[in-house]
């Protein structure tokens, strides 16, 4: 499963590869908005340099033409750049035309198995599941992960399921046991993943007991 951070800050970025397990960056306007960037061309520039990956940038437009447009000119920043297109009628029919023209999609703000099945047909090259809000309003978010994963393998679809809106270790772990492509993280999340008290517990008993043998 590849791992990409779902964030704009450049620093939580730069930490996260510096780990050295980061397979690219998802962005969408509420995190850009949060980090204050005007400047989206530039922020974008800059995650290119730090993560050689997938790296999701999202339109604002909504209307086909529009969209198509906004993604040419993202798409133009930087070979990486895969286009973040909303789930609505207008950006299907966009994801359309830029699957062939070999534009990469990453069609999000995906709720249900019938919106996932369309993003596929229209050629997406990623599809994101928003599994937090669903456990937000009372709906099994990993259900709807692994309704995604049986339905593309029994047609073979080529679009990758990722698995976005993740408030936890344990979406993460179901994630990789649904055999979903890809889970962005924010993080928090990420540093959790690293985090057992075990480990500690572990390392300070080793670290002391090797402390005692030297002063013995
Ligand atoms: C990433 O692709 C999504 O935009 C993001 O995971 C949404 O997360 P949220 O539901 O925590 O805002």
């Amino acid at each position: 499963m590849r791992i990409f951070i779902d964030t704009a800050n450049l620093k939580e970025i730069k930490e996260a590869a510096d780990m050295g397990l980061l397979d690219g960056v998802t962005t969408n306007p509420s995190l850009v908005a949060k980090e204050g960037y005007k400047d989206f061309k530039d922020l974008l520039i800059k995650i290119c340099e730090i993560v050689d990956g997938d790296i999701s940038a999202e339109v604002v437009s909504t209307t086909c033409n529009e969209i198509v447009k906004e993604a040419k000119e993202l798409a133009s920043i930087h070979k990486n750049i895969v286009i973040k297109i909303p789930l609505i009628k207008e950006g299907l029919k966009a994801v359309k035309i830029l699957s062939s023209e070999g534009i990469k999609t990453n069609v999000t703000l995906c709720f249900s198995p019938s919106q996932a099945v369309l993003a596929a047909k229209a050629g997406a090259y990623l599809v994101s599941p928003f599994v937090g809000r669903l456990d937000d309003i009372s709906h099994n978010g990993m259900e709807l992960i692994s309704q995604i994963v049986t339905i593309y393998g029994n047609y073979g679809f080529n679009t990758q399921v990722l698995v976005a809106s993740v408030r936890h270790p344990l979406h993460f772990v179901e994630a990789a046991m649904m055999g979903a492509d890809v889970c962005t993280l924010p993080f928090k999340v990420l540093e959790q993943l690293v985090k057992h008290p075990l480990t500690d517990i572990g390392l300070k008993k080793f670290l002391e007991d090797w402390d005692k043998l030297k002063k013995s």
